[in-house]
């Protein structure tokens, strides 16, 4: 019986009798303990095992942001509405408008929706300024580089800021593949360069991977996790590798998702089901929101770097018909302007029936469990090698990188805690059987040594 009805219906002393009760079968649920955790974890990643609480900090006034597209345009929010002031460079001052105006777009729909006074509008945007030359940055603390995603031109823009920043002034980029170290190099004072991964919508998205280069210094990422705080992030570090923590277990998990696509299911099947196990979307509309295009670069470029890595082409031959999301109408599935209802499209059915048939695939019906199996081990997986390489230095990070970067459901914990409830034995159970499956990648599902290891000990990661 509910607590109130058996407060009201009999003795009040039975009905705190029965809360009791229930609070205390609700306190040993995996759910009660995956929410602890969490709200532990994301305690915990401001915790950096070897720079302590005493370290150094510089004092953040004043921000530049380099590139006004999508990026840096939600970027420079952030600060403006904490109240830094933000001076924005691009190349050309069309570009600059056009940042300009997203930027007062942006504001102007919380305007709309009373979420924003019409006075804390016109503070921010005071706060902002533009140029086109880099000699007038020189005086900001912290400058944040969101331009094209080309090694080239981050060390044009590297050297410019090199040659005209304040000694001491921090020095980020946004990169989201590019080795930081590299861009680092391109400068004579790595140990003040620092990745600052923000999450697209950059002004509304939680997470932040802080990018630790080889040479960043100690004092540099103390300043950069509590300036965090002061734009509201919760932000996890990340040691340098391609896609660092969530975009390189992200990749696995879409290369899960194709060989789905092969083996027999359709794109609403994969979506629901891990939507059913409560992710905020399947990985089929998260790519139509990301764009699909952006995986299928990743892609062209991984053929070149390991051409015997197993892929389905089924996301190509998707983007081959410029199919690239939401932000063409038209993706996995099809869409309604200003509007983010995902509609099945039967000619990307029919064109993901031809490609198995064309590979002689007999296709099978596939269980939401398996799906979900699949899609989650392989996150766990990845990110078993990622901790064991000491790119996370810790479990409950990376479950904080999934929670408030990917949409991974809070009430399972991420992907760790997940699978320590699961079981790290049973984990690796599944996932020698996934291996047995000749249109799966055996080599992939080879359980990571540290996953191995813990599952034999019956240990857990968290
Ligand atoms: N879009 C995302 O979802 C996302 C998420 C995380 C990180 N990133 C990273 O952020 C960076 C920017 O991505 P974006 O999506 O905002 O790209 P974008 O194309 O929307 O914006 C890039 C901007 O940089 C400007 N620019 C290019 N070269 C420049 C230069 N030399 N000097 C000054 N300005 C220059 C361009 O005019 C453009 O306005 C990339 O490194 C990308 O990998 C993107």
């Amino acid at each position: 019986m509910a607590s109130n009805r058996a407060a009201t219906k009999g003795k009040f002393a039975d009905g705190l009798a029965v809360e009791r009760e229930t609070f205390a079968n609700l306190m040993l649920t995996p759910e009660s303990r995956a929410l602890q955790h969490i709200f532990l974890a994301e305690r915990a990643t401001s915790k950096i095992p070897d720079v302590p609480a005493d370290t150094a900090q510089r004092t953040i006034k004043s921000v530049a942001v380099i590139g006004a597209g999508t990026m840096g345009g939600g970027i420079a929010m952030n600060f403006l509405n904490a109240g830094i002031p933000v001076r924005m460079l691009e190349m050309k001052q069309e570009a600059l408008d056009r940042g300009i105006a997203t930027i007062r777009k942006n504001y102007e729909s919380q305007l709309k929706k009373g979420k924003l006074k019409q006075d804390k509008y016109d503070q921010r945007m005071a706060l902002l300024s533009t140029t086109l030359s880099y000699d007038e940055l020189g005086d900001a603390d912290l400058v944040i580089e969101a331009v094209f995603e080309e090694i080239g031109v981050k060390e044009a823009v590297f050297k410019e800021l090199d040659r005209v920043m304040k000694p001491g002034a921090i020095l980020a980029s946004n990169t989201s593949t590019l080795d930081l170290n590299r861009i680092a190099a391109f400068t004579q004072r790595p140990e003040d360069v620092v990745g600052l991964h923000f999450f697209s919508p950059a002004n509304v998205m939680k997470l932040l991977e802080v990018v630790r280069g080889a040479k960043t210094s100690k004092e540099v990422l103390a300043t950069v996790m509590t300036l965090a705080k002061k734009i509201k992030k919760t932000a996890v570090v990340s040691g340098v590798c391609d896609g660092f923590i969530g975009n390189r277990m992200i990749e696995q998990y879409g290369r899960q998702g194709g060989f789905l696509l092969d083996e027999g299911c359709t794109p609403e099947q994969v979506d629901k089901a891990l939507e059913k196990f409560g992710f905020a979307m399947g990985p089929f509309r998260m790519g139509d929101l990301a764009g699909n295009d952006i995986g299928w670069a990743i892609r062209k470029r991984r053929y070149q770097q390991h051409p015997d890595m197993k892929y389905s082409k089924t996301a190509d031959l998707l983007c081959e018909k410029g199919r690239f999301g939401q932000k063409v109408g038209k993706g996995w599935y099809d869409y309604v302007e200003g509007k983010r209802d995902a509609i099945p499209n039967a000619e990307v059915v029919a064109m993901i029936e031809e490609h198995r048939k064309a590979l002689g695939i007999t296709p099978r019906k596939i269980s939401d469990e398996e799906i979900v199996q699949r899609l989650v081990f392989s996150l766990v997986n990845e990110a078993a090698h990622i901790l064991e390489e000491g790119i996370a230095s810790k479990a409950s990070d990376i479950d904080i990188v999934y929670i408030f970067g990917y949409g991974f459901p809070p009430f399972r914990g991420g992907p760790m805690k997940y699978a320590d409830e699961v079981g790290l034995f049973n984990v690796v159970q599944a996932m020698r059987r996934f291996a047995q499956n000749p249109l799966d990648d055996a080599t992939f599902w080879e359980p990571a040594p540290l996953l191995a290891k813990l599952a034999a000990a019956g240990k857990t990661f968290n």
